[in-house]
């Protein structure tokens, strides 16, 4: 098949979450397995610096209407592997910059545009390209309205440009939700400004766009499928979701078993594997030494990495504060993201002497080495689409605590459900239930061969990309 992927971000070329490792190990994955894959990004300042994507060729310049004006770009090419190659689409004025979406404090103030200009170039540059894709798959809002450009283009020139389309949610609290006003730069006839297009109270959201008009959706994992068709999680979207209920499915991620496998990992002190977990002490004393812990620490040391907001459940932490200070637990914690966070959990690390430590950094490394070095890896997240974390924390025999949602459900087996095939601990996402998770932790630390045994189920298991690349090929087979 002729697979186009479209997103915002793409791993190694720009990253700040799981979407770009999705989309980045997705794409490859099919390139892999025989399919002529194309990946479309922005040509942000951080992606065309990427080593990786060194000297790309121009392979277009073009001209894309927004709104009363003109902006022109060039596309970008690199052939990245065999059968993959990216196209970046590269305009200064929205894309050299800092940032991705923003300055770090806010998103930047012309998002509309930004992302608008985007999805217009690639339609554009599926045209010129002549790429006649069978599939044009699209990711999360920034993309949300590349379905119907898409759409609105083959009628204008009488073209096919794709057999059909795909749009992914892979975190429905972001929407992408502008001004009205910003409709007018789409250039898109006026009936789809309304209730029945893009208009949400008032406003115009690139999300809503994507659950309308693509062909078919997807979510990253069936338990969140289900959720966000109920007001709780569809964060004022689920009445939209559910009328589409029919096209939708929940396919969870895999991982990158090329990067992560303990096995193989260049950024572990010692590498190791499930028949023989010897190695796994190493990491351990690595990762207090890094962070210049008491190396000679006994007890449990609870790793977390992840952007620190909200979603992630950072205040459920901070509300145990009492168990962090008065147990004999270590907390490594690798995050970056809102300020009030940060800045509880200095206060924590700070009650936490020789024990506990927190660094604000992205550091691909330093992930590497919490999933190795922890004995049970933190997710207390309040809601979370598919989560990437605790199938690495699997695979690294580092025992994931995870509260009981989204794809959390979907890849965890709690050991108390199965005692004889848990893989770890899970609980309600609220305070009291992080606290009796924790409290679990303790004591299967206490128990080395049952914790032994549940390390080894985790790492057996296979969270590979094959597997997720494989429902994604059934699902655009049946699409097509
Ligand atoms: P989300 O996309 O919601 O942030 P995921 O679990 O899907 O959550 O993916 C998060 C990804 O980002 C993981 O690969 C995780 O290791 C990585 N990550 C998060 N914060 C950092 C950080 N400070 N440094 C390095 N990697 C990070
Ligand atoms: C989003 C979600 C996360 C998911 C990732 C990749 O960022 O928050 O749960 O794993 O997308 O699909």
């Amino acid at each position: 098949m002729k697979i186009v992927h479209v997103a915002s971000e793409v791993f190694p070329y720009v990253k700040t979450g799981g979407l770009a490792d999705a989309v980045g190990a997705l794409a490859g994955t099919l390139a892999e397995r025989g399919h002529e894959v194309a990946v479309f990004l922005p040509g942000y300042r951080r992606a065309l610096e990427h080593p990786a994507a060194q000297k790309p060729e121009r392979r277009l310049r073009l001209k894309i209407e927004m709104g009363d004006r003109f902006a022109s770009c060039d596309v970008l090419a690199l052939n990245a592997a065999p059968r993959l190659t990216l196209y970046f689409i590269s305009r200064e004025e929205f894309f050299d910059r800092q940032g991705i979406y923003g300055n770090g404090e806010r998103d930047y103030e012309d998002n509309d545009n930004r992302f608008i200009f985007f999805a217009k170039a690639v339609v554009e540059s599926l045209r010129l390209l002549d790429l006649k894709a069978d599939i044009v798959h699209a990711h999360d809002w920034p993309t949300g309205l590349l379905p119907l450009f898409l759409r609105y283009e083959e009628r204008r020139h009488g073209v096919m440009l794709a057999l059909r389309t795909v749009f992914t949610v892979h975190n429905i609290a972001f929407q992408g939700v502008f001004p009205m006003k910003s409709f007018s730069r789409t250039n898109l006839p006026e009936e789809l400004m309304g209730i029945d297009g893009l208009e949400y109270y008032g406003q115009m959201s690139f999300m809503k766009g994507g659950l309308l008009f693509a062909d078919h959706l997807t979510t990253v994992s069936p338990q969140y499928a289900r959720e966000i068709q109920t007001p709780e999680f569809g964060c004022g979207l689920d009445g939209v979701i559910q009328s589409r209920a029919a096209d939708l499915v929940g396919l969870v991620n895999g991982i990158d078993s090329a990067i992560w496998n303990p096995a193989t990992d260049p950024a572990l002190a010692a590498n190791y594997s499930a028949d023989d977990l010897s190695g796994k002490k190493a990491c351990r004393l690595d990762l207090l030494r890094r962070l210049g812990l008491d190396p000679a620490f006994p007890g449990p040391i609870f790793g977390m990495v992840a952007r620190l907001t909200e979603q992630k459940g950072i205040q459920l932490v901070l509300a145990n504060r009492r168990f962090f200070e008065t147990s004999p637990v270590a907390l490594v914690v690798l995050g970056t993201g809102e300020a009030r966070f940060e800045a509880g959990l200095r206060d924590l690390v700070a009650a936490m002497p020789g024990r506990a430590a927190l660094s604000t950094r992205l550091d691909e490394t330093m992930s590497h080495v919490v999933e190795a070095g922890a004995d049970f890896f933190l997710m207390p997240s309040l809601f979370e689409p598919c989560g990437l974390n605790q199938m690495y924390s699997q695979a690294y025999g580092t025992v994931p605590l995870v509260s009981r949602v989204g794809g959390l459900v979907d890849t965890v087996i709690d050991v108390e459900d199965a005692p004889q095939d848990g893989t770890g601990i899970m609980f309600r996402p609220t305070a009291a239930g992080l606290a009796e998770g924790l409290e679990r932790a303790v004591t299967l630390f206490r128990n080395s061969a049952a914790l032994r045994k549940v390390q080894q189920r985790g790492m057996r298991r296979d969270f590979s990309w094959r597997q997720a690349a494989v429902a994604y090929e059934r699902l655009y087979q049946d699409a097509l």
